[in-house]
C-alpha cells in the first residue's frame, strides 16, 4: 500500500468509526484497499458502517463494540482480535469526547471519563500495538489529538489537557520509533462540522478533509501534523508566538463562547466543542 509502505493484506484500527471524522478515515483507508477493525461503542452504528465499507470497497470488516473509557478496554480489544486472528497495522485513535464550560460546572465522573477515552485509552491501545508492529518492522499509529493541544484551553480545560497529552505523548514515542520502521504520528484538526461539533460554522473544515491529512501525516516524517493551513498558522501562534498568558486567554474568549453557544442548542446539538 502506498500510503505507509505496507504491502497487502493489511488491517487499520479506527476507534470511534462509525461517525465523522474516524468514519472518514475509515473510508480513506478501505478505498486504499485495507482491511478494517471498527471499534466504539455503538454497536447498530458500527455494522452499518462495516456493511457500507464491505459492500463499496470490497475489504474485510470486523466490529468491536467497546467503551474505551473502560480500564480493561485494551484487554477486551485484544482478546476481540485473537479470536478473529487478526493483526494490526495501521492504529488510528481517532476516538473521543468533548465538554465545553467551566471546570467548576462540570460533572466530575464525566471528566474522568473524557481524560480515560481521549488520554489513557490512547496510551494504552499505543503501547497494547507497537511492540508487534517494533518486531515486524512495520507499522503505523495515528493519534488525533486537536488545535485546542497547543494551548491551555479555559472552558474546555480537560479536553484541551487531554489533547496536549496526546500530541506530547505522540512526538514522544515519534522519537523513540524513529529507526524501527513504524510511523508514528498526531494529526490536529481545528473545528470540524461533525456530531461532536454540530455547530462549527460554514467554512469549517470537513471530515473527509481531515481523512486526506491524516493520509499525508502517514507518507510524511514528521512527529505531528496540523490540518489545514489556517490551523496550522493558529497553532504556530499560539504555541510559540504569544506568552502564554495570552494564549490562553484569546483561546479562554474562544471557547466561552462555544460554551454559551452549546448551552442554548438544542440537546441534539449539545455535544461540545473541539
Ligand atoms: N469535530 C471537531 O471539531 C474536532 C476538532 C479537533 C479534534 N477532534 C477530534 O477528532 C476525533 C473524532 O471526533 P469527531 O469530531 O469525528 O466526533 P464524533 O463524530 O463524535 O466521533 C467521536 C467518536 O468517538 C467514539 N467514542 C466516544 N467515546 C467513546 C468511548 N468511550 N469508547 C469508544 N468510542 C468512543 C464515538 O462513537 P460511540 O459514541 O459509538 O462510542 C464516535 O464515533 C476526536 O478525538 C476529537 O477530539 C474533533
Amino acid at each position: 500500500m502506498e500510503i505507509t509502505g505496507l504491502p497487502l493484506p493489511a488491517t487499520a484500527l479506527v476507534t470511534g468509526a462509525a461517525t465523522g471524522i474516524g468514519a472518514a478515515i475509515a473510508d480513506r483507508l478501505a478505498r486504499h484497499g485495507l482491511d478494517l477493525v471498527l471499534v466504539a461503542r455503538d454497536a447498530v452504528r458500527l455494522e452499518s458502517a462495516a456493511r457500507r465499507l464491505r459492500a463499496e470497497h470490497g475489504v474485510e470488516v470486523l466490529v468491536v463494540p467497546l467503551d474505551l473509557a473502560l480500564p480493561d478496554a485494551p484487554a477486551r480489544l485484544s482478546g476481540a482480535l485473537a479470536e478473529a486472528g487478526r493483526t494490526v497495522d495501521v492504529l488510528v485513535n481517532n476516538a473521543g469526547a468533548a465538554a465545553v464550560g467551566a471546570v467548576a460546572d462540570a460533572d466530575p465522573a464525566r471528566t474522568g471519563e473524557l481524560i480515560d477515552v481521549n488520554a489513557r485509552a490512547v496510551a494504552a491501545l499505543t503501547a497494547l500495538f507497537l511492540p508487534a508492529m517494533v518486531d515486524r518492522g512495520r507499522g503505523a499509529i495515528v493519534n488525533v489529538a486537536s488545535t485546542a493541544a497547543y494551548s491551555p484551553a479555559p472552558y474546555n480545560a480537560a479536553y484541551g489537557a487531554s489533547k496536549a497529552f496526546v500530541l506530547s505523548f505522540t512526538q514522544a514515542v515519534w522519537e523513540e520509533t524513529r529507526d524501527t520502521g513504524v510511523r508514528v504520528v498526531a494529526v490536529s484538526p481545528g473545528p470540524v462540522r461533525t456530531p461532536m461539533n454540530p455547530r462549527a460554522g460554514r467554512g469549517k473544515r470537513r471530515p473527509e478533509q481531515v481523512a486526506d491529512t491524516v493520509l499525508a501525516a502517514l507518507r510524511s516524517r514528521r512527529p505531528a501534523l496540523v490540518d489545514g493551513r489556517v490551523n496550522t498558522v493558529q497553532a504556530f501562534v499560539f504555541s510559540r508566538l504569544l506568552p502564554v498568558r495570552a494564549a490562553t486567554r484569546v483561546a479562554g474568549a474562544f471557547f466561552r463562547k462555544s460554551a454559551s453557544r452549546a448551552a442554548s442548542a438544542a440537546p441534539g446539538e449539545r455535544a461540545g466543542s473541539a
